[in-house]
């Protein structure tokens, strides 16, 4: 069957360093139809809602490390994410992402009530993004009705790992255990990289994506990585990181392959083509992810007053566009591309044999 064919780690660093865009289509080709074959035509839509800017963490490439007091800071009131999530559910949408930084101030039982109101009141999955908090609190989320966690690992290199993310009070994260907890507790889990981190191999991009499968995720996110003026990693001349063509490029034909690959590794996962992607190219960035293996798409629904201090990177996709002319605006895309709108809650799809073991 299409999606039995494993590849192994040296046909994946083949892909990844092929140029070739006549050997590229195959790869398209090839992951557009194990997506149509495993998760087929619809594509779900995400309301994103950025509830809070406030980080507490040094994260060297993201525009909210704590650091950057350049930044002013807002975090959403009850009412406001409320309401954001009536006009998920007006829009259509099947989900709701809360998404932050690492924000202590989202307290873990005022978060909870929030999700059981939008539980109770709509028909909607709720999705967190909001970093590495304890597991209590995610054990709180999670009776209050909270469906998915996203966390990314970023890397599976634990060097560049440490680098990139430094440890707060001395502790450093493992976010690859974590996701498993958060499975254990009962969360769909969703993890994934950027593309081109200053420092990152091929070799260990490869292994992202084999980690990808290890860990059975539900959902995978992968975008470019994009240098932000304010970090670290965004100050510097990082061509200089690593030298021999060992550089992964941050680019929008990398990130394509590692979804496409992404696809082939993990058929029945839900995968975003990212605002990060649709960033770097705003025209078609977001059509070509979903035709090279992505099957969801997650429009912003921040108040549109907030969107440009949720700064992780520049010139975020969507900024300036309102709730609804974002949906419309997918909406007609999606019908352009003979792709249908994914109903309901739109959650990770199993095979027949083993849905007896997820229920
Ligand atoms: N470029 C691209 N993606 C970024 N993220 C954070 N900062 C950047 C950046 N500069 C991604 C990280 C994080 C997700 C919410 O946004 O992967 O997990």
């Amino acid at each position: 069957m299409l999606t039995d064919i494993v590849l192994n780690q040296e046909e994946i660093l083949h892909w990844l360093r092929e140029s070739d865009p006549e050997h590229l289509r195959e790869l398209w080709q090839w992951a557009d139809s194990v997506r149509r074959q495993c998760v087929g035509d619809a594509v779900h839509l995400r309301g994103l809602v950025e509830i809070s800017s406030h980080c507490r963490r040094a994260c060297g490439y993201c525009g909210l490390r704590a650091a950057n007091t350049s930044l002013s800071r807002y975090r959403l009131g009850r009412q406001e994410i409320l309401a954001t999530a009536r006009q998920a559910a007006q829009l259509g949408y099947g989900t709701l992402v809360m998404q932050g930084g690492e924000d202590l101030g989202v307290g873990a039982d005022w978060l909870a009530e929030i999700i059981a109101a939008i539980k109770q009141e709509f028909s909607l999955a709720v999705t967190l993004s909001l970093g590495e908090r304890s597991l209590d609190e995610y054990r709180v989320w999670k009776q209050a009705g909270a469906d998915r966690v996203l966390l990314r690992f970023e890397t599976s290199d634990q060097g560049l790992y440490g680098l990139i993310h430094p440890s707060l009070n001395g502790e450093q994260s493992n976010r690859i255990d974590m996701l498993g907890q958060l499975r254990d507790i009962g969360y769909e889990i969703g993890s994934g990289v950027m593309v081109g981190i200053p420092g990152q191999t091929y070799q260990c991009l490869a292994a992202d994506i084999e980690l990808f499968a290890d860990l059975d995720l539900d959902m995978i996110g992968i975008g470019p990585f994009i240098a932000h003026p304010a970090t670290p990693l965004g100050a510097e001349n990082w061509s200089r990181y690593l030298a021999g063509g060992e550089q992964v490029p941050n680019s929008e034909l990398m990130t394509y392959k590692v979804v496409a690959l992404a696809r082939l590794f993990c058929p029945q996962a839900n995968i975003p083509a990212t605002t990060a992607l649709a960033t770097i190219n705003k025209q078609s960035g977001r059509e070509l992810g979903l035709c090279r293996g992505a099957n969801v798409i997650m429009p912003n629904l921040t108040p549109p007053q907030y969107r440009t201090l949720y700064d992780i990177y520049p010139n975020k996709a969507c900024a300036n566009e309102t709730a609804e002319q974002c949906g419309q605006h997918l909406r007609d895309r999606l019908r352009a591309m003979r792709r249908t709108v994914g109903q309901g809650p739109g959650g990770r799809m199993r095979p027949p044999h083993n849905q007896a073991a997820s229920a």
